[in-house]
């Protein structure tokens, strides 16, 4: 969401007439989008911010000189900290909570004119400008990539014990169906293969605001749930090859979601779905409304559509009170979803979350080794999916040399598997591979290109 966010004020500033530098080492303006999902995210967001302005004030360690004039600081950090941001960094030029980004342009102009220690903090309801901000339709050429994000609901209201996201982010507000069917049409229009759909809960789209109006068009396919339907209108669209979605909640796992997974082929079958703990002691504390067992009857209902359907996860590891049974019962629901891919976390108290008010009295050292034993888990269980994968053959989107092996080139499959190939004469970005995978690893399938499409 952050990486859309920066993506979207890039687009407004070169709308204002501003440049991209090359680098931060020739950048006059530096603006750090922060994240306080987690303690230590939010604190390397006011560190950057701290040595930035250090730098411009000729005081800091640099190795390399600085051009910097203006310094700023976006996202929920901002919303956190409030004026109390001034408090730790009182020479910041400007702050900006996350519904507000869309004045940046009006606050460097601000700064540019000589005033400083701005500060802008949205309401929780606040319906925001600029989402729909692209760099390179704001530049009126064809789109340099061939992915792009899109968000199309913002905040929260689930309120799970240990989250700040409802506090930083706002109530859940769902953009209308017109605007981002018009969004991901103009993307199309401009060379955009892919769209990912952004939400913190995408599956809750157009429930608490409406989202389709009765102006819009009714679902030829008769879906009345508004997510479906956005999927399906999106299916509609010219150009358009792929559409992503993430984050999910259980709760949206419903029969009308697998039926447009099922109807719709450019909807990836690859759904993140967060569990965060396989307890149902924890998961009730935690406030998620579900339970392990309706987590795997979820999970179930997607691979018994597909079998090779990608389900990927967020576990949190101690959790105030989190026992080693409990924390069993977490390595055992990981295996029993068979998960394809998992992001681990250590618990982190938050400032005004319900959790804070608890101890926590899972010590460092037992979280890391928490940590790791799900790591390790998951190591063995991709290579064991992996494995299922190989003779296979995989519709790839190539995105370029990889990283690792600039001789080989990789792309994304339907279930978002990372494949790596040996690029056909004359392979273009985005162009659309079918790749027979030769060797499996836990992160990556390895292939060979049986036919280039397009
Ligand atoms: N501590 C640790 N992890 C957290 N997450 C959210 N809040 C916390 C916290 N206080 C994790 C959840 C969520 C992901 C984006 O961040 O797993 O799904
Ligand atoms: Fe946070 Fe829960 Fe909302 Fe996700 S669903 S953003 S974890 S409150």
């Amino acid at each position: 969401m952050n990486v859309r966010d920066s993506e979207a004020v890039a687009a407004l500033l070169e709308a204002a007439g501003h440049v991209r530098a090359a680098g931060e080492a020739d950048a006059e303006l530096v603006i750090v989008n922060s994240c306080t999902v987690r303690e230590m995210a939010e604190r390397k967001a006011v560190g950057k911010c701290g040595n930035l302005i250090a730098a411009k004030e000729g005081r800091g360690r640099q190795t390399i000189a600085l051009k910097v004039r203006i310094v700023g600081l976006m996202g929920c950090a901002v919303k956190r900290l409030g004026a109390d941001i001034f408090k730790v960094l009182p020479h910041l030029d400007f702050a900006v909570g996350p519904r507000r980004f869309g004045l940046i342009p009006h606050l460097v102009e601000r700064c540019l004119a000589g005033e400083r220690r701005l500060l802008e903090l949205p309401d929780d309801d606040e319906v925001p400008s600029g989402l729909d901000a692209h760099p390179d339709i704001a530049r009126g050429g064809t789109s340099a990539v061939f992915q792009s994000y899109v968000t199309i609901l913002l905040g929260c209201d689930n309120r799970c014990s240990y989250c700040i996201v409802p506090d930083v982010r706002g109530h859940e507000y769902s953009r209308p169906a017109r605007e981002v069917v018009a969004e991901v049409r103009a993307l199309a229009a401009h060379g955009v293969k892919e769209v990912c759909l952004l939400g913190q809960s995408v599956l809750r789209y157009g429930l608490r605001n409406k989202a389709w109006t009765d102006a819009d068009a009714p679902s030829p396919g008769g879906y009345t749930e508004p997510f479906p339907r956005l999927l399906e209108a999106l299916s509609g669209i010219d150009g358009l090859q792929r559409i992503r979605f993430t984050s999910a909640h259980p709760k949206g796992c419903t029969d009308e979601l697998v039926r447009a997974y099922r109807e719709f082929p450019k909807v990836c079958r690859h759904l993140h779905l967060p569990v965060q703990s396989g307890s149902d002691r924890i998961l009730a504390e935690m406030g998620r409304h579900y339970t392990r067992a309706e987590y795997l009857a979820a999970v179930r209902k997607l691979r018994e559509f597909d079998p090779e359907f990608a389900v990927t996860t967020d576990v949190i590891v101690g959790y105030p009170g989190e026992t080693a049974a409990d924390f069993e019962e977490t390595r055992t629901l990981m295996d029993e979803s068979g998960f394809d891919n998992a992001f681990i976390f250590k618990y982190s108290p938050r400032p005004g979350t319900r959790s804070a008010a608890l101890a926590d009295d899972v010590p460092t050292a037992e979280k890391e080794r928490r940590d790791q034993v799900l790591l390790d888990d998951q190591e063995r269980r991709g290579q064991c999916r992996n494995e299922r994968l190989v003779g296979t053959v995989r519709e790839v989107l190539a995105e370029g040399p990889s990283i690792r092996n600039a001789a080989r080139w990789s792309g994304r499959d339907s279930g978002n598997r990372i494949v790596v190939f040996e690029p056909p004469p004359g392979l273009a970005v985005g162009a659309r591979v079918q790749v027979e995978i030769t060797e499996a690893h836990p992160q990556t399938l390895v292939g060979k290109v049986k036919e280039l499409k397009s």
